[in-house]
């Protein structure tokens, strides 16, 4: 990071400088850090519409053109020439890895797929139709519990084996969460498999029955985990940190992501697309439903549209539209063609009405993944835990970076207070 100052003209005249940070590329940054000590005011920008909580040299996003790079790599030439695992090790290692490195990398993760034992008796606690993403949020906390031995935040190798854990384990853990809500025995990861055939698996494989992968559909999936692999300071990557700068444990920091990513206004929107498109139920309802989104005094959001970020479009959704189009065809007989079709009308519809095009929204990556998943057989409550699967890399790719950042404090905003001012208390016989 270069320095430049900016500077700012304070109410009683005085010009304060404020260091500028630069980055490799993106908006520059003005250093606010100091502003409370010299000047006794603090910032605000609720929701942290402009500012930056660190610096990060994982992931870029610009969101006015479109574009998401992982290390400086254009998510589409992932998406176009790598796997999900090689873009774990990317994300965890800053590099694309040698042909040994990558052999080492998978046989690592691949080794580390099966579950603490006990771990399967905590799950037959769940009640029976308990959500996925709250037995996945509940499982990854107890993990401290389970692998108690390696999580000194300070110690490098600690640090290593829970990515891998995390990274290794997130799949069973997830397909063992499907299996208990149907009331099928769990399946046993096979290491013989990749990371993504070994999930598929997993989730729809029975002991009485033999079980063959579909190269469509392991294809589909490793490619949804790559582009869902890292969106930089999103919601749920900064849970993670801010939970993970106390020095707390980093499993009850994933957990804690987990349960931030759940939320409607984010992984939870692909859930939401699925019900909102069985709601609209027929094109001739999309103008009566747009009418709905752009009424102030309805509640109704077009789910899957509109982005904190890319204000242009989405690089991902493009690209997941495409393997909608591929899966969809490679399925002749499927029931959500029908689905898929009512989504690129909602999408043409909305993208030449006015309120859409002034907001700046597009499709975001949750628009069409949920049709895919659904033509895979993955159903809607599993949707955001697809998600996660795919995201749990980055989380873990954060939070090594906090942790290992010499810089790091702990994550403590301040406020504007606009509580009672001071008075005295009243004794209870008095009010
Ligand atoms: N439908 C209708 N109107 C919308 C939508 C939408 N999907 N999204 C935004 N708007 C409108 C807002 O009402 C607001 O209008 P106003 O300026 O008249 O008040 C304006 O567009 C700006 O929207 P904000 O909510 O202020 O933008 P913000 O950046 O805070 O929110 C968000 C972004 C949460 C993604 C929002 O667009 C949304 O709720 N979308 C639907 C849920 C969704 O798809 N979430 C997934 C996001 S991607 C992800 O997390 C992986």
């Amino acid at each position: 990071m270069t320095e430049e100052a900016y500077r700012l003209i304070t109410p009683d005249g005085h010009e304060l400088e404020l260091p500028v940070h630069k980055g490799t590329t993106g908006p520059d940054v003005v250093d606010i850090g100091r502003l409370y000590n010299n000047q006794g005011v603090f910032t605000y920008d609720p929701g942290f519409i402009a500012t930056g909580s660190c610096a990060s040299d994982i992931t870029f996003i610009d969101g006015e053109k479109g574009i998401l790079m992982y290390r400086g790599y254009p998510v589409e030439q992932l998406a176009e020439h790598s796997n999900f695992i090689e873009v774990c090790y990317l994300l965890l290692n800053g590099e694309l890895p040698t042909a040994s490195e990558l052999e080492e990398f998978d046989t690592t993760i691949r080794t580390h797929t099966m579950l603490n034992e006990g771990m399967l008796n905590f799950f037959k606690g769940f009640r029976y139709n308990a959500h996925p993403m709250a037995m996945l949020s509940a499982v990854v906390g107890s993990m401290s519990a389970y692998y108690h031995d390696t999580t000194d935040v300070h110690n490098p190798e600690h640090r290593d084996i829970f990515a891998h854990r995390i990274v290794a384990k997130l799949p069973t853990i997830a397909a063992a969460a499907y299996k208990l809500s149907i009331g099928q025995p769990f399946m046993y990861p096979k290491n013989g498999l990749n990371y993504t055939e070994n999930f598929l698996q997993m989730m729809f494989s029975v002991p009485a029955e033999r079980y063959e992968t579909d190269p469509i559909q392991a294809e589909a999936l490793d490619l949804l985990f790559i582009l869902h692999a890292d969106h930089e300071q999103n919601c749920s990557t900064s849970t993670v940190r801010m939970a993970g700068s106390s020095g707390a444990n980093p499993y009850s920091a994933i957990a804690a992501g987990i349960s931030a990513l759940w939320g409607p206004a984010h992984g939870g929107a692909n859930e939401a697309v699925l019900r909102m498109l069985d709601e609209i139920g027929d094109v001739s309802q999309i103008d009566k439903y747009l009418a709905k989104a752009k009424d102030k005094d309805d509640p109704f959001r077009l789910m899957g549209f509109g982005h904190r970020v890319y204000k242009n479009f989405d690089p991902r959704a493009t690209i997941i539209r495409e393997m909608a189009h591929k899966v969809l065809n490679s399925l002749p007989n499927n029931n959500e063609t029908p689905l898929f079709e009512l989504a690129l009308k909602l999408e043409e519809l909305a993208l030449k009405d006015d309120y859409f095009i002034e907001k700046n929204l597009y499709p975001n990556v949750d628009f069409y993944s949920g049709i895919i998943y659904k033509a895979l057989g993955i159903p809607t409550s599993m949707f955001t835990v697809m998600f996660a699967l795919g995201r749990s890399v980055g989380w873990v790719s954060h939070w090594r970076e906090m942790i290992s950042d010499p810089n790091q404090k702990i994550a403590r905003p301040r406020q504007l207070y606009v509580g009672a001012a001071e008075r005295d208390y009243v004794p209870l016989e008095k009010r």
